[in-house]
């Protein structure tokens, strides 16, 4: 069911308080914090330039890092009024108190389409809690709330839920309908083929996803070192490749349950091996190519070979819908990217596809390839977006009212 959005409600004048998702990556260079990588920033800005048109005051609130209620400077927001007002070509006024008399001050000087940010929410503990006099306290602040923050919409904190129960007026942004649109037609009424690429280190950390996902897709393909756990199911060698030898049961009914259903279920039939990896230093030992799915005594699987890369490029150039959540390797040393490149690749070069990149390490891959602007999308959300695709109900969506 279709959300309220920005669109539908009238915000001329009003204050309208909104959640957005600026978690974004900061480093500390010389004293001064850099924010390397703005795209959760940009992506409001949609939202943004549609509530100034409306003549709303802005009030944008916001997390960053998991500070567990205490302030510090490394999570502070700060930077990012900066950033903002310099992408939106417009002052960005901040509010070092994120509720209380200062904030509620400067949100009531507001005049329509300024822009006030809120300073990190999670520097209250009772954000995390969702305590109901926290979220009034946000509610005061606003006329209307509008939850655009799909990335932290899998959490039931104050300002992503709580703070709905006292705000009469709400609706979700144009992030939040993108996502919900993007992903949600996705798994609902996707054009067929329909080939999903999951990869990453862990099944039990995609196995909800899997099994969701496995009553939707033609084809999954399935990569990373989770691909190993599967390998052992199979009674494959592994070598000594990353598995959970506790999962091997619920690999077993996922293989089931996609040959009960007629879904291809494809592994790697070849992988790229070395005999050690220094995560710290992102070096590998010489490394060198299986003949087939089995790794060797004394190896371990780091990514998947020329083979697999071959095939899966072949079901993926003829899906008419993709959608790809985690790395085929350790993508994040170069010897071990090779992969998950020629995955990204892959997807970018199928144009009569609706290619989804589901957050996470994949977008970073997407973007090192330098083919994110050929995907048709890409999630903002890395934990969201794994729970929406395993069919979870996001607090953040639920406690938005559905069109009439
Ligand atoms: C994210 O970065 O995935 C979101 O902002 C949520 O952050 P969290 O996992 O700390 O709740």
């Amino acid at each position: 069911m279709a959300k309220v959005t920005i669109r539908d409600l009238n915000l001329n004048g009003l204050r309208t308080l909104v959640r957005v998702d600026y978690n974004v990556p900061i480093d500390e260079k010389d004293g001064a914090f850099v924010i390397t990588d703005d795209t959760r920033i940009r992506e409001t800005l949609p939202t943004i330039k549609l509530l100034r048109e409306k003549g709303a005051k802005i009030i944008l609130c916001a997390h960053m890092g998991r500070p567990k209620g205490k302030k510090n400077l490394k999570e502070s927001l700060a930077p990012v009024a900066v950033r903002l007002a310099e992408l939106s070509g417009t002052p960005v006024a901040f509010s070092e108190e994120t509720v209380g008399p200062v904030a509620e001050a400067k949100a009531a000087a507001l005049k329509p389409g300024e822009i006030l940010l809120l300073e990190n929410t999670r520097f209250y503990s009772e954000e995390e809690k969702n305590d109901p006099v926290f979220a009034a306290q946000l509610a005061k602040l606003a006329d209307v709330y509008i939850n655009d923050a799909f990335g932290a919409a899998h959490r039931a904190h104050a300002s992503t839920e709580g703070v709905a129960k006292f705000v009469k007026e709400k609706g979700i942004g144009l992030l939040m309908e993108r996502e919900l649109k993007f992903l949600g037609d996705a798994v609902a009424n996707p054009a067929r083929p329909f080939v999903v690429i999951l990869g990453g280190a862990k099944v039990s950390d995609k196995i909800k996803v899997i099994d969701s996902l496995l009553d939707k897709a033609d084809t999954i393909l399935i990569g990373g070192a989770m691909a190993y756990t599967f390998s052992l199911a199979l009674g494959k060698q592994v070598g000594k490749s990353r598995t959970e030898p506790d999962q091997v049961d619920t690999a077993k009914k996922a293989l089931e349950k996609a040959k009960a259903k007629g879904v291809k279920f494809l592994l790697p039939v070849d992988n790229f091996i070395v005999e050690s990896v220094d995560f710290d230093a992102k070096k590998v030992s010489p490394g060198r190519y299986t003949e087939d799915a089995n790794v060797p005594d004394g190896w371990l699987g780091v990514d998947i070979g020329p083979k697999t890369v071959a095939e899966w490029t072949t079901e993926i150039a003829s899906a008419k819908t993709v959608l790809w959540n985690g790395p085929a390797g350790i993508f994040e040393i170069k010897e071990c990217a090779k992969g998950t490149f020629a995955i990204a690749e892959a997807v970018a070069a199928n144009s009569a596809a609706t290619t989804i990149i589901g957050g996470g390490d994949s977008v970073k891959a997407v973007k090192r390839a330098g083919v994110a602007d050929k995907v048709s999308f890409i999630s903002t959300g890395g934990g969201a977006s794994l729970e929406f695709l395993e069919g979870a109900v996001l607090p953040g969506v639920a406690c938005i009212p559905d069109k009439a």
